[in-house]
């Protein structure tokens, strides 16, 4: 027998004598599940209890998704009489991210000890539901059936991240509240926010109004603007189009951008809450800030307008807390990310101002100035009940304990070893990996799900210090919503089972079959997703 064929008929042969593939299709894979027969019909008129007044947003959530495509009335009542149950066994908050899901033929049970166990039942039972649930308008003449089944399910990891990069390609407030549903419906629950970068300024800041009047429009650069129009052009994809409606013309030149307002962001972050999604935001510092010093040029080294921030002047270090003052004014989470990537520091050598800052503090070099700048930025974090996330550079010249690093540098294999080493935490997202706007064609599915993405060879004391992965969605050549969903799934289906599964339980020939039977519900969430069978990147 050929290996195809014996590999079909082992499909046929799951698929026939396990309702499990057919019909209870759950990524990431839960811890357990136990099979009923029969199955939960929705309809119109049951209700949504909830048993304590910290969930009652869930059932307004689980409400909006149950509505949607039904077209049912389906009210969320306080108490534990319907049909469908949130409840809560805890009434002190906790970070159990666990859940239990139950259903019978007469109702469903989502029971846990935090918002986010109740949220991540919900993500189980929205993929239980036929596809058509994700659709945006009602659909008549589907069964809206949940089969008999009990499960038990928790995480591995804590964070389950993915991050998006507006700064080179703006993306709304609805794109990226549409992102975040999708992050819900797979239990991802961190949203690193990369708000600016060295070409676009992307979050109003009330102190310093130029950094969104100027920094958040620019003409189109040929490096990532034209270049997506290029390639739009060559591969006959629409998807790589600037969007007309992030253009505007000022004075008979065309201009591309958008930014968030304040009441933009208290949107998006109340969106998040509801899903249980914690945002990150990042204002990146002291590197990848050229139009920061185009709008405010006293901010760079000789006021020439050039990046990186000039470390030197006391006017930096006061616009740097002034604007994390206003971020921590916004956004709620305790972590915050400073970047700290990338950085051009050999300009600082030519600084007198740089110069004379690294003597006062009595510094070796350069890479010890921005290590200083670094721990002068967590302390005031610190002050504001805050703590410091940066990207993997932030090791080099010495770092706090208490910093989490982000390795992102696949090249810098050392990274995840050296931070767990010396008691730092970590949150695993190299480019070997995690990069979702590098190709397919490379990075595909299979490797990421068969890869050690966690370092192989962390002991047990380093993994207790992993907090879990993120992906990275880098804007330069993601001009477009459609193109973003392309790179990011269903790519994104195999890294969140890679944190959420423990690796035991990891299995690529019965992942490669639910993912297959996904695919139709992300088409239903009107997702773009890159199709198994194509060989474009
Ligand atoms: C990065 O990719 N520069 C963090
Ligand atoms: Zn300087």
């Amino acid at each position: 027998m050929t290996k195809s064929l014996l590999t079909c008929l082992l499909t046929a042969f799951i698929l026939s004598c396990s309702n499990l593939r057919a019909e209870v299709n759950i990524i990431p894979r839960p811890t357990q599940i136990i099979e009923g027969s029969g199955e939960f019909v929705l309809q119109d008129e049951q209700t949504i209890s909830f048993n304590h007044p910290s969930i009652s947003k869930a059932g307004g959530y689980l409400q909006r998704i149950l509505t949607r495509a039904t077209g049912y009335n389906i009210p969320v009542k306080k108490g534990n009489k319907g049909q469908i149950k949130l409840i809560l066994s805890k009434s002190t908050p906790t970070e159990d991210e666990s859940y239990r899901l139950k259903v019978t033929q007469n109702d469903v049970t989502i029971e846990a000890a935090s918002y986010r166990g109740i949220i991540n039942g919900i993500a189980s039972l929205r993929q239980l539901l036929p596809d058509a649930i994700e659709k945006r308008s009602i659909v008549s003449g589907v069964k809206w059936n949940v089969p008999v089944v009990e499960i038990k399910d928790k995480p591995a990891y804590h964070w389950r991240g993915l991050m998006l990069d507006p700064s080179r390609h703006f993306y709304s407030v609805e794109e990226t509240e549409r992102f975040l549903d999708h992050m819900a419906l797979y239990k991802f629950n961190k949203f690193h926010w990369h708000l600016t970068d060295g070409v676009g300024w992307r979050i109003e800041i009330k102190q310093y109004p130029e950094l969104t009047r100027k920094g958040a429009w620019r003409e189109f650069r040929a490096d990532i603007d034209e270049a997506c129009m290029n390639r739009a052009k060559n591969e006959n994809n629409p998807t790589l189009l600037i969007p007309e409606k992030y253009c505007r013309t000022e004075n008979g030149k065309t201009l591309y951008g958008g930014f968030y307002t304040q009441d933009d962001i208290r949107e998006v972050l109340y969106f998040a809450s509801v899903r249980g999604i914690d945002i990150i935001p990042e204002i990146d510092m002291p590197g990848h800030n050229w139009i920061t010093t185009q709008c405010y040029p006293w901010l760079s080294c000789g006021n020439d307008g050039n990046d990186p921030l000039c470390l030197g002047k006391e006017t930096t270090l006061e616009f740097c807390r002034n604007v994390y003052k206003e971020i921590f004014d916004l956004f709620p989470y305790e972590y915050v990310h400073i970047g700290g990537d990338e950085v051009d520091r050999n300009r600082w050598n030519n600084c007198a101002d740089c110069q004379k800052r690294i003597k006062e503090k009595n510094l070796k070099d350069v890479t010890e100035l921005q290590a200083w700048f670094t721990k002068y930025m967590e302390k005031y974090f610190n002050q504001h009940g805050r703590k410091l996330m940066g990207w993997d550079e932030i090791l080099e010249g010495g770092v706090s304990k208490t910093a989490t690093v982000y390795w992102w540098r696949g090249d810098h294999a050392d990274v995840a070893q050296k931070s767990t080493n010396m008691g730092n935490e970590v949150v695993i997202c190299p480019t070997t990996f995690c990069y979702f706007d590098y190709g397919q064609d490379n990075n595909t599915v299979e490797r990421i799900y068969r890869g050690d993405i966690i370092p192989a060879d962390l002991n047990a004391q380093q993994l207790k210090l992993v907090k879990g992965i993120q992906s990275n969605i880098w804007g330069e050549f993601i001009p477009t919503e459609a193109r973003m969903q392309f790179m990011v799934f269903p790519r994104a289906l195999a890294m969140i089972e890679k944190t959420w599964t423990p690796k035991e339980a990891q299995d690529w020939d019965n992942f490669r079959l639910r993912m297959q039977g996904q695919l139709s519900r992300l088409k239903a969430a009107g997702i773009n997703y890159r199709p198994l069978e194509t060989n474009q990147p």
